[in-house]
């Protein structure tokens, strides 16, 4: 995972400079590209909203390779990313007594070890994507974690309308909002103090610019921090920026949501 630089909080991706000056130092991902175009295509014609749309990019990447699906190429990677979300909200005083949903939980690459770690039953994963669902299950089983018991759900929306209220000690969701239009950490923002036990919070992370605001293909989302601290606090939550975690080796930025004052 490429480490934040000037160059890469100011770039705008989806501008035509920056594709050419990209392609022209990276010449084998020019056909990658295409393919990615021509398939971003085909999903927007035929689906309108964006959770069908991101679900069909789901089945068509976790169909190659459900690793590489929820963004690690290889067994190395994975782990990697997994131990750093775990050790991070451990840190952070996660103890195996708390409730934790973890939004987009994807194939459990973090997931088998907050299962592992956390009493049986409190693990709630959900996803848009019935495919890395499957894969999940997969982790799961080949992790041995059966006796645990978590709760791995489907979900369409992020109003968290089926789960109950003051549940959760944490809500977690790394690498999500990454792939998600405005409209979706939207409703995530709407709702979830709702399901937050006492004391709880709400972990995310985000593609961070300090540029414009853009998107490449529906699939990244490139935001700036004080839009969404803004949106936490329309919410009513507060919101802050979380300077540690930019320590760790991620390309991704986080911000912390606690219920309102
Ligand atoms: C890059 S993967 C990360 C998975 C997992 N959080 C991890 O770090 O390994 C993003 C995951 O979020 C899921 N996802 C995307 N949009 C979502 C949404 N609006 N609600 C729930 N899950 C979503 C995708 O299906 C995918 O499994």
């Amino acid at each position: 995972m490429p480490k934040k630089t000037t160059a890469s909080l100011n770039a705008n991706r989806s501008s035509l400079p920056h594709k050419v000056r990209y392609a022209l130092r990276n010449p084998g991902k020019i056909l990658p590209y295409v393919q990615r175009s021509a398939r971003d295509l085909k999903f927007r014609l035929v689906h309108r909203d964006h959770v069908s749309y991101y679900r069909a990019v789901m089945a068509s990447d976790a169909a190659r390779d459900p690793k590489a699906a929820v963004g690690s190429h290889n067994e190395k990677r994975w782990l990697a990313l997994g131990k750093m979300q775990f050790d991070y909200l451990v840190e952070h005083g996660l103890k195996p007594e708390h409730r934790m949903l973890d939004i987009g939980c994807g194939n459990l690459r973090a997931g088998w070890r907050f299962i592992d770690y956390l009493d049986e039953g409190n693990y709630y994963g959900i996803d848009i994507s019935p495919d890395i669902l499957v894969a999940a299950k997969k982790v799961l089983a080949e992790r041995g974690l059966q006796d645990k018991l978590p709760h791995l759900t489907i979900t369409q929306d992020l109003t968290f309308d089926f789960l109950p209220e003051k549940r959760f000690d944490v809500v977690h969701a790394h690498s999500v909002f990454s792939h998600s239009p405005i409209e979706v950490i939207d409703e995530a923002l709407a709702h979830v103090e709702r399901i937050l036990a006492p004391g709880g919070f709400f972990d995310f992370t985000f593609d961070r610019t300090e540029g414009a605001e853009h998107h490449v293909l529906r699939e990244d989302f490139y935001y700036r921090t004080g839009t969404l601290i803004a949106l936490a606090e329309k919410h009513g939550l507060q919101a802050r920026f979380m300077d540690d975690w930019e320590k760790r080796p991620h390309g991704q930025s986080k911000i912390r949501v606690t219920a309102g004052p």
